[in-house]
């Protein structure tokens, strides 16, 4: 998210509302998008294919990294080297934090980051504003709640990020184990925003315009028993509705396990399968920014 300005931010925004109101199928018509998947996806991955196949361009790929050579030991920075001669875009997805900013420095075609380790998550963070705005029709003076794993959550490291351009209350609701890291906790208070970290829900919920719930990242861990203790840290129900504000949104990145019941799903409150449809716009959006194809 460090890569955009709140200007750059706002035109994304404004270019994936374009694509959701406009019919632009011949867009990337010839180009190709590369999809590069090292470690699991169902929303990012898809919706971005999906998204090039609409613009009326082309993706190759794997989605399994034991299909390509780096089960040989081939570098990253050949991959993308080799990879960007076949393609105009590459999409990918890695499990180790910087890896897209290494794929980025030896490439010289746009490089998308679809999820770096722990680190950041820049396309949610897009998909996770545009949601906001859709509901709540600004972004300025909310009160959002980031709920469950904050350490290795990387979306709540980039919307955290991307959110401090605007007037926004955040409040950090972990167990002790999971709390935001320092480092953005301090570079966000630096920027003056109204922090708060909780380790519990009760308390605050009837502040909270937002809950930007999270998975807790069991792949993260090195420490099986770590996880146990703190797997079911958080487990939201409509219950919890009751001390809520009529109007808050609960937004999830997914997949969720056990944070949020199925009985939240058919509540005005539960926004989570909205903002994964967003998901669309917002990728044609980049893409086609990226691509240099509209402006
Ligand atoms: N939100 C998200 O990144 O989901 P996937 O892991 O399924 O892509």
């Amino acid at each position: 998210m460090r890569d955009f300005s709140k200007e750059e931010i706002l035109h994304v925004l404004k270019t994936a509302k374009k694509m959701e109101d406009g019919k632009f199928s011949d867009l990337l018509n010839g180009k190709i998008m590369a999809s590069l998947f090292f470690e699991p996806s169902t929303r990012t991955r898809l919706s971005f294919e999906s998204s090039m196949n609409s613009l009326g361009g082309r993706v190759i790929g794997f989605s399994d990294p034991k299909q390509s050579s780096s089960v040989k030991g081939e570098s990253l920075q050949d991959a993308i080297k080799i990879t960007e001669g076949y393609c105009d875009v590459i999409v990918m997805r890695h499990y180790l934090e910087g890896a897209a900013k290494l794929a980025a420095e030896s490439a010289n075609i746009p490089i998308i980051n679809a999820g770096d380790g722990a680190n950041q998550h820049p396309t949610q963070t897009f998909l996770d504003l545009y949601t906001i705005l859709k509901f709540k029709g600004k972004l300025d003076g909310l009160t959002v709640g980031f709920l469950g794993d904050l350490k290795y959550g990387r979306t709540v490291h980039s919307l955290a990020y991307a959110l401090s351009y605007f007037n926004v209350n955040m409040v950090f609701i972990a167990p002790e184990s999971l709390e935001m890291p320092s480092n953005d906790l301090k570079e966000l208070k630096d920027k003056k925003i109204n922090c708060k970290e909780v380790e519990s829900l009760n308390p605050v919920i009837k502040d909270l315009d937002v809950i930007y719930a999270t998975r807790i990242q069991k792949e993260r861990f090195s420490d099986s028993l770590e996880y146990e203790k703190v797997k079911d840290a958080f487990i939201l129900d409509k219950s919890i509705l009751k001390n809520a504000k009529d109007e808050l949104i609960i937004l999830h990145p997914l997949p969720r396990v056990n944070e949020l019941n199925y009985d939240l799903d058919d509540t005005d409150n539960a926004v989570y399968f909205d903002q994964a449809k967003n998901g669309i716009p917002v990728r044609k959006a980049l893409l086609a920014l990226v691509l240099g194809k509209i402006q």
